[in-house]
């Protein structure tokens, strides 16, 4: 078995090959003074299970492009298998048409990668599950919610904790984490009633008094979970924490989270934190590493993925 890094999130490839006690194979990819993306694998892979191990993050389109060359060169030197290793999948949010006119980039992007010579993906906590159809190839579509069910579990009193769907759009994703520890469920409820009016948050469960869960797939902006926040301290809760698989955290989002009511944000190393984030006073990541490395372990070894979450 082999496994190749691109650029995005070096050490997190790096956890993993320590977590399968074995070295990331020897590749170079760079660039040429006009910016084209150039790859070298710099070992025989010819007849090898090979896992590529490269979110597509900021620069979403660049490390789009990184991962279908790795693919591209891996095919081309004979690799038996080639396994995309997707953590943080961009572009997920546009999984459907929104509106006329407009593209469905999820699909094109799993054509692209399908096209590109992967035999197999894997991934974490995906936009939609539904994604894994998307693709002509096995999708393995893994969850960071038992690394989040055992940080819970060690820091919060478990009768008093509520997990909160800060949207509608995420309350499968919140109940199945509050059915794991045992705890109740409450749903954030946005609501604009007429064209131009401000959106109203209602809290659909009583939250006084508890420390709440925040539970959510994506960060970006920030603006979904800082309100969410907001209208729970409104109705009294003791505290409020989020558990989000993806760190995106554009533009402003940690400054903003920082200067929030937000006693604490977790976040997973599916994308690498930047300085920034690194530096921030409310904002955790723990390492989804090991899960990703047992579920490549077991690839490998033709083991079942999915008991991984019995
Ligand atoms: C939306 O459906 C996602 O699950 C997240 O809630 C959303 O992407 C968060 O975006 P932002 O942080 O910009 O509000």
């Amino acid at each position: 078995m082999k496994l190749v890094a691109g650029n995005s999130n070096k050490a997190l490839a790096q956890a993993i090959a320590s977590y399968l006690d074995t070295e990331l194979t020897r590749c170079s990819v760079r660039r040429f003074a006009d910016q084209e993306i150039f790859v070298e694998i710099q070992e025989n892979v010819r007849g090898e299970d090979v896992f590529v191990v490269q979110p597509t993050s900021y620069p979403a389109n660049d490390h789009l492009m990184e991962l279908l060359i790795l693919i591209d060169a891996l095919r081309r030197s004979s690799a038996k298998r080639i396994t995309a290793v997707v953590p943080y999948f961009g572009y997920a949010r546009q999984d459907r048409r929104s509106s006329g006119r407009t593209p469905i980039s999820a699909k094109l992007v799993a054509n692209l990668i399908t096209n590109a010579g992967a035999d197999r993906i894997l991934t974490i906590d995906l936009h939609a599950g539904q994604i894994q159809g998307f693709f002509d190839i096995p999708a393995d579509n893994l969850f960071a919610a038992p690394v989040f069910n055992r940080d819970i579990i060690e820091r919060y009193q478990s009768d008093n904790v509520m997990v909160v769907s800060p949207d509608t759009g995420g309350v499968v994703r919140a109940r199945a984490l509050a059915k794991r520890i045992g705890a109740p469920l409450s749903i954030v409820d946005k609501r604009r009633d007429k064209a131009g009016e401000s959106e109203v948050m209602n809290i659909i469960g009583d939250v006084g008094g508890k420390d709440c869960i925040l539970i959510d797939d994506i960060i970006d902006s920030g603006g979904t979970l800082c309100n969410a926040a907001d209208a729970l301290m409104k109705e009294n809760a003791k505290s409020v924490t989020a558990y989000i698989t993806h760190g995106v955290l554009s533009g402003g989002a940690v400054a903003r989270i920082t200067s929030s009511s937000l006693k604490e944000l977790v976040i997973t190393d599916s994308i690498e934190p930047n300085e920034a984030v690194k530096n921030a006073t409310n904002i955790r990541v723990i390492s989804v590493s090991n899960l990703i490395g047992e579920a490549i372990s077991r690839t490998a070894n033709e083991l079942s993925v999915s008991s991984l979450f019995d």
